[in-house]
């Protein structure tokens, strides 16, 4: 039998730790043969609402389930992690400026940075799914100077599938027959979504829709804004999207893409497609063995130019503001 997988996941008591903790606990985050161990980590006032949580998963009589362990304390939670799913963030309240939001984060994820540099497994993989995702994420890896760059990644698969199933059914096709998306730069409303490079049903998208109206004013802001139109229609954030995006992230990176397509991950640019070295930014990437390499020699037209550097942009605003308040 195999030793199960220590899986940390911060936030556990939010709505997301709730639609992601019974998928990972039945195999659909690294597979349905791999046992896990649960290590969650809430912030004292939500520790009883984890504990509940936990009830419902031991009723549940998982097989791969090996152990749930509830902590407040970072240094517990990521003891001996070989995967961490950082969810748990400071929401941005009425009237709050960038920087005081960038600050409260830093609060969270720089100790979270040093947890795991300190405590967690040599092959430790980090999601950070927490917003501002790319920049907690950048925090965190910046507290973690002893882990490498390629364990550090954020959270750009949620809009990956929004964008695969948005140009599905504007090709009348399933999603099946979709492939080659790419989320290029920040997870916020200036992520560039790319289909010049997709696929359907093995023609490039781009030429399938023929429609340059239609991208440039339907199906990137669609994309884009569809965090705010799910909070407008449902009254509350993507929950079960952004789960399942979080396991489809970390299912990818261990078991790899399939030939002949590729995945989007916010990942510490090597400075490819002249993304500055050491951002993190959402890239086209592969997935082989537990690791990943940045698609290469993809044209980028002046369309996708502007858009990219515009989200390049932020995220180079968001960094310089996070080293401005000492966080990096
Ligand atoms: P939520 O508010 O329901 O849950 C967040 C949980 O985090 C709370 O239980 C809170 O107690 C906990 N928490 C706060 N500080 C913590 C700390 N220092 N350590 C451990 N836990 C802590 O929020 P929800 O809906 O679950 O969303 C979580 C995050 O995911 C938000 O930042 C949201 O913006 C983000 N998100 C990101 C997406 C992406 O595509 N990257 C998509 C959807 C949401």
């Amino acid at each position: 039998t195999r030793t199960p997988v220590n899986v940390t996941v911060t936030g556990a008591a939010g709505q997301i730790g709730y639609a992601l903790l019974f998928r990972i606990a039945s195999g659909h985050l690294l597979g349905a043969d791999v046992p896990v161990k649960l290590r969650l980590l809430e912030i004292a006032p939500a520790l009883k609402a984890a504990e509940g949580t936990a009830m419902e998963l031991d009723d549940c009589a998982f097989p791969l389930l090996r152990g749930i362990d509830i902590t407040d304390d970072p240094n517990v939670a990521f003891d001996g992690a070989n995967v961490a799913l950082l969810v748990g963030a400071r929401p941005r309240a009425k009237g709050m400026e960038r920087g005081d939001l960038l600050a409260a984060n830093g609060g969270i994820f720089t100790p979270q940075g040093k947890a795991i540099n300190g405590h967690a497994a040599d092959d430790i993989k980090v999601l950070v799914v927490g917003n501002p995702a790319n920049t907690n994420a950048l925090i965190a890896r910046s507290a973690a100077p002893d882990v490498p760059d390629d364990r550090f990644t954020a959270m750009t698969r949620l809009d990956h599938n929004r964008a695969i199933s948005q140009l599905a059914q504007k090709a009348g096709v399933g999603v099946e027959d979709v492939k080659k998306v790419t989320i290029w730069g920040n997870h916020s409303a200036t992520q560039y979504p790319d289909i010049f490079h997709a696929e359907v049903a093995g023609r490039n998208a781009a030429e399938v829709v023929n429609d340059e109206k239609w991208l440039a004013e339907e199906f990137i802001p669609t994309v884009a804004k569809r965090g705010a139109a799910i909070i407008e229609a449902r009254g509350a954030s993507s929950a079960a999207s952004a789960a399942n995006a979080a396991l489809d992230h970390m299912h990818t990176w261990v078991n790899g893409t399939a030939e002949g397509d590729w995945t989007s991950m916010g990942i510490v640019s090597d400075g490819s497609y002249g993304v500055p070295a050491g951002l993190i930014s959402s890239f086209p990437v592969t997935t082989k063995d537990g690791s990943f390499e940045i698609v290469q020699g993809l044209e980028i037209n002046d369309f996708s130019r502007a858009r990219i550097d515009a989200s390049v942009k932020e995220l180079e605003e968001e960094r310089d503001a996070v080293r401005a308040l000492g966080l990096i």
